[in-house]
């Protein structure tokens, strides 16, 4: 048994050495140590692509069929027909468009004229696989003895515990702030909670079905142990049943619009929108602080801290310093953009400048994400061949929705670049501060003081960052910094 983590490796090398700052061409190739994990995730995504190209065919072919799983374990018709479909013959709205408009609307409707529900919020997730689940419906999956599978805690510790090896990235940190704010620009699914807490006591596990995923952790855990702690919160999500369309097996749906549209910034819908909105010039509501720009505040402060959070288009807009500095940022960016836009044209309504800006901002993060990121993250050669050109063009038959498999598996993978510090650098490029990342989780006060804000992006642009590896982070795995009961994270600060 393992009592101790080691944190020799990591702590001798320091989690953030400046970057090398001037890059050669090598270095903007898909890197030496990286490659394997590039191949792994470019064939991930190939499986996907193909399964998806597959189940494209089969929506035009084998409509209601039935299409046996490979893995169905309950070999019943009625309870494994997992069809995209089925939540736009049962449950879609009718949408009305008007095709003369130019933007895109907030929630998404409206896209593709002849399936205008398409990638708008609150739909599903489509499925690139079908639903595994132990009853065919809703239940957890087991062990093929009908056992519950082991704890993800055990199998995490036992495979990767001391396999820390800190290997900087010649990318920065930018890469994995970029990936998050794309991730929620696309995907947003709820969980399921009244307000209850799945680890009272700090170590029953749940018993409700929002609590049923609730992580069990083995009593000698090298680092709950010393808490006496045993139960990790997870919660289960919302399913269609909760969006008022019973669908089975269990279906899942998007809160944000499943386009690159900027929602996050926005709004995934008119409500939020309109929250938003000055309706003056175009621009959103911010506030101005020591002569900086900042988001709104929410009417709600942090639970744990009792600081104040930042109110954006997108609820996790204040998760950790990195996102929390984007959504500032982006605010900035529009206003910018609304503003300058106004000096061109000065009989342009408040309307249109905030949907040009708006436009303009979108565009901006497609081509950042497709030009930028994306070459990155599965090599330019893939990206290049497979996503931006070759045979790749727009087809108005391919439903456009996030995927499930995209959100919750393959998206994710990239939590495992997200450093443990972030560093603060001034205006003559020295290091001023060094914070732990968990220790600033839904906490984005420190951004608004003195320069931190200039000086945390002068930190992401400037600091390398964590490259993909297959590890035990003991310091910023996430589920140390969100899944802890109650306040407990607090023991780690
Ligand atoms: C400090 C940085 C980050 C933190 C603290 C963080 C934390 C989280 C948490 C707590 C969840 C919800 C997990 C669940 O309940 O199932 C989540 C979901 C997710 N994360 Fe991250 N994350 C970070 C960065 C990233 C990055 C860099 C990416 C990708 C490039 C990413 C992609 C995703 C995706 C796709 C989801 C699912 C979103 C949804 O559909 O609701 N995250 N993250
Ligand atoms: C989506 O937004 C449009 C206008 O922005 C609104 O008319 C519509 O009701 C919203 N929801 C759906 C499901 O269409
Ligand atoms: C954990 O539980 C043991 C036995 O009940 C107790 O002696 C110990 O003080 C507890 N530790 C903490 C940190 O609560
Ligand atoms: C969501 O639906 C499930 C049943 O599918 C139910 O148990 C749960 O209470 C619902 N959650 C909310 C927040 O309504
Ligand atoms: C929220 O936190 C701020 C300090 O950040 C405090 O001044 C304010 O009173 C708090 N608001 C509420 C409702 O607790
Ligand atoms: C990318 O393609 C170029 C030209 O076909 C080739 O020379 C290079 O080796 C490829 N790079 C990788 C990493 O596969
Ligand atoms: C940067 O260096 C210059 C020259 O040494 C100094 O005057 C200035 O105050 C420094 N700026 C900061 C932010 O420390
Ligand atoms: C960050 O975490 C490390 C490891 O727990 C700790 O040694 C260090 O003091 C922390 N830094 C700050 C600024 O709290």
């Amino acid at each position: 048994m393992v009592n101790d983590i080691v944190l020799e490796t990591w702590t001798k090398s320091g989690e953030t050495t400046g970057l090398i700052r001037h890059r050669n061409d090598e270095d903007t190739k898909p890197l030496h140590a990286y490659r394997s994990q590039v191949l792994v995730i470019s064939m991930i995504f190939s499986v996907l692509i193909i399964t998806f190209l597959m189940s494209v065919i089969d929506f035009w072919i084998d409509d209601d069929q039935f299409v046996q799983s490979q893995h169905a374990i309950v070999k019943n018709k009625d309870h494994l027909a997992m069809k995209n479909r089925e939540y736009f013959y049962q449950c879609a709205p009718i949408v009305s468009c008007d095709y003369s408009d130019k933007y895109r609307t907030s929630n998404g409707t409206c896209n593709n004229p002849n399936n205008p529900i398409w990638g708008s919020s609150n739909t599903p997730f489509i499925r690139l696989v079908d639903a595994h689940y132990s009853d065919g419906i809703s239940k957890l999956r087991t062990s093929s003895d009908g056992e519950p599978l082991p704890s993800a805690r055990e199998i995490q510790v036992k495979l990767f515990l001391n396999k820390q090896i800190r290997i900087p990235d010649k990318n920065n940190q930018l890469l994995m702030q970029w990936g998050q704010f794309v991730a929620h620009d696309v995907s947003n699914l709820a969980i399921d909670t009244n307000g209850e807490d799945c680890c009272t006591n700090k170590n029953e596990l749940g018993v409700s079905r929002a609590c049923e995923a609730s992580i069990k952790i083995p009593i000698d855990d090298p680092v709950y142990s010393k808490y006496n702690i045993t139960c990790m919160r997870f919660t289960r999500a919302m399913t269609s049943n909760n969006y008022s369309c019973p669908l089975q097996p269990l279906t899942f749906i998007d809160d944000a619009s499943h386009f690159i549209d900027g929602s996050q910034i926005y709004g995934s819908n008119d409500y939020v929108v309109s929250k938003l909105r000055s309706f003056t010039g175009g621009t959103l509501i911010s506030v101005l602080d020591n002569n900086q720009e900042f988001c709104p505040r929410s009417s709600f402060n942090s639970s744990d801290t009792n600081k104040y959070l930042y109110n954006s288009g997108d609820s996790r807009a204040n998760l950790n310093l990195g996102i929390a500095l984007f959504h500032n940022m982006f605010l900035r960016f529009h206003n910018y953009v609304a503003f300058k836009l106004k000096i061109e044209n000065s009989l342009w309504s408040d309307e249109k400048l905030y949907q040009e800006s708006r436009r303009f901002v979108g565009a901006i993060i497609q081509h950042i994400t497709y030009t930028q990121f994306l070459p990155i993250i599965l090599g330019k050669n893939y990206t290049k061949d497979e996503v931006l050109y070759g045979n790749n063009k727009y087809d108005p038959t391919v439903n456009p929705s996030t995927s499930q498999e995209f959100s919750t598996g393959a998206f994710r993978v990239l939590h495992n670049i997200i450093p443990a510090q972030h560093r603060f650098i001034d205006s003559n490029y020295t290091t001023v501060k060094i914070v732990n990342v968990t220790d600033w989780m839904n906490c984005p006060y420190l951004l608004q003081q003195g320069s931190n804000y200039d000086q945390l992006l002068r930190g992401l642009l400037s600091t390398e960052g964590r490259l993909s590896q297959p590890s035990y982070n003991p310091l910023n795995t996430i589920s140390m910094l969100t899944y802890l009961p109650g306040n407990i994270a607090s023991i780690f600060e």
